[in-house]
């Protein structure tokens, strides 16, 4: 089994999934219309959550394209309605085959950042693309969060404190929170061309939408928080701080990456 720090079976992963929804799949959607998606086109969305993308992608191909949505953990996806050339499938990315191959679009949005085995998936990713066809990865480095406004001082040296501990749990779960920053540089490596990555970040002011994602993150491992010596009063604090308006804390940075798998060579 893959150790996913925060288990999707949990209540607390439609919280998650309703803030990256809401706070970024309008820059996925940017993001994958760039590629030139089109009518028609196949493609498979790993790690889909929520599979709001994956069934825009439906809508974008159209019923003579067709997209594989796969998911650890599909029992929040499974409840929404979908078109029968959207597929939905319980899959572990990591020890379960590929669904298909000769794809023309693959994506992934925060999935890889929390596989110990990222590299070999990336690997396994590109080998799946038709030649010429797309991969996007789209990753937080969660090395910038900087506080933006505070109260005072000591709410900036609180967040950072509960925040650093937080990432300390994902690192022993075997995630890379700084996976964002390499991405594209383990992407050239397995061989993709036409590279280029934009990241996109806003302002998350105390009782947002955006801000809410720390209260999901921090609830579901609140006990392994207090083991790891966050105290009980800390994170009470925490999250009192996390709906004042005048804590303001910068979005995780979203890095969305994209490379083409090349083309083959044309035999004269
Ligand atoms: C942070 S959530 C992101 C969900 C969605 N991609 C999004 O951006 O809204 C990470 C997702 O990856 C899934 N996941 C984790 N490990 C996985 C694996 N080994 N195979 C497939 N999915 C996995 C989790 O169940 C979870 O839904």
């Amino acid at each position: 089994m893959s150790r996913y720090l925060f288990d999707s079976a949990d209540v607390h992963a439609v919280g998650r999934f309703t803030v990256l929804e809401n706070c970024y799949d309008p820059v996925s959607r940017c993001q994958l219309e760039l590629t030139g998606l089109a009518r028609g086109w196949r493609c498979l969305e790993i790690g889909g959550g929520s599979a709001s993308l994956g069934d825009w992608l439906g809508e974008r191909v159209g019923p003579q394209g067709e997209v594989t949505v796969t998911e650890l953990e599909p029992r929040w996806a499974a409840s929404r309605q979908r078109p029968d050339h959207v597929r939905l499938l319980r899959h572990d990315v990591v020890r379960d085959p590929l669904p298909g191959k000769d794809y023309d679009l693959i994506h992934a949005r925060l999935v890889l950042l929390h596989l110990p085995q990222r590299i070999e998936v990336l690997t396994r990713l590109v080998a799946a693309l038709r030649p010429g066809g797309w991969l996007v990865l789209e990753e937080f480095d969660c090395g910038w969060t900087p506080v933006l406004a505070a109260p005072d001082d000591a709410s900036v040296l609180l967040f950072d404190r509960v925040h650093t501990a937080l990432m300390g749990l994902l690192e022993k779960a075997g995630a890379d929170p700084l996976w964002g920053r390499r991405v594209l540089g383990a992407m050239a490596v397995a061989g993709l061309q036409e590279l280029t990555a934009t990241t996109y970040a806003q302002a998350w002011p105390g009782g947002g939408t955006g801000i809410a994602l720390h209260r999901h993150n921090t609830d579901q491992v609140a006990d392994r928080l207090a083991a790891s010596g966050v105290s009980a009063g800390d994170l009470d604090e925490f999250r009192a701080l996390l709906k004042r308006p005048e804590f303001v804390v910068n979005s995780y940075p979203l890095i969305s990456a994209r490379g083409r798998r090349p083309h083959e060579k044309e035999v004269p």
